[in-house]
């Protein structure tokens, strides 16, 4: 797989842990494109060994270049075999010749139960802030294959996270990124075994579901649990 990030790398070092450190190495990342230099998740790749890239910046007029992206996106992508793209806290958008490319292959995390709470501007602690100030009991992380809009893809998992009376947006993102650490490799584990597929009206649709009603229960004081993995054959 190939991990496009911006940021610190927490998510990308859980699937460091346990694809490429841990002892599920039937998949690995294969390469971490940044968004530009001197993030955490660059340090996390290299100190795990695994090649990196930096895309270009944008340029000094215009916020994108679309072509330029996505010609510099799929050169390093193929190169490194990739068949499964994950945006791991990435805040560029996606050209659209990449998301076509990698339709119903590439996915994003995005820590709020989409679709509130998502789109331009909303990322990092402005999602938290939005979810606070909206006086919301529960949030929780969402994953979705990317499509051309900003958090609008179909959505592939979700997991709910309480909101408590006293939290400020460091406690409650702390809370939200532990799941996060726990659903991102179950997810991406099922999603490159084959076990989640997208029907015709852009659905997504589980051959071997993630979690059963009994193991679906929000996190309290620090217990996060886990969702049931089926067996891989
Ligand atoms: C996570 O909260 C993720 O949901 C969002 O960006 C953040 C990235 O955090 N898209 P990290 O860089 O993985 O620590």
């Amino acid at each position: 797989m190939g991990v496009l990030a911006s940021g610190s790398g927490s998510n990308l070092q859980a699937l460091l842990d346990r694809f490429n450190l841990g002892d599920d190495s039937w998949a690995r990342v294969a390469i971490v494109v940044g968004s530009g230099p001197g993030i955490g998740a660059l340090d996390r790749a290299r100190a795990a060994a695994v090649p990196v890239a930096i895309a270009p910046p944008p340029g000094p007029d215009a916020p994108a270049r679309p072509e330029r992206d996505a010609a510099y996106l799929l050169e390093h992508l193929e190169a490194a075999g990739v068949e499964l793209v994950v945006l791991a806290g990435y805040l560029r958008l996606i050209p659209q010749e990449v998301v076509r490319r990698y339709w119903g292959r590439m996915i994003n995390i995005h820590p709020a139960l989409l679709p509130s709470f998502g789109g331009r501007g909303l990322y990092g602690r402005r999602v938290h802030e939005a979810v606070l100030a909206a006086g919301c009991r529960v949030t929780g992380v969402t994953i979705h294959f990317v499509s051309e809009e900003y958090d609008r893809g179909p959505i592939v998992a979700q997991w709910p996270v309480p909101v408590f009376e006293d939290d400020d947006v460091s406690a409650l993102a702390t809370r939200v990124l532990r799941v996060e650490h726990r659903l991102l490799p179950s997810v991406v584990h099922a999603v490159a075994r084959g076990w989640v597929s997208l029907t015709r009206g852009g659905r997504c649709v589980w051959s071997r579901p993630l979690y059963g009603q009994d193991r679906f229960s929000m996190p309290v004081d620090g217990a996060i649990p886990a969702p049931v993995e089926p067996a891989a054959r």
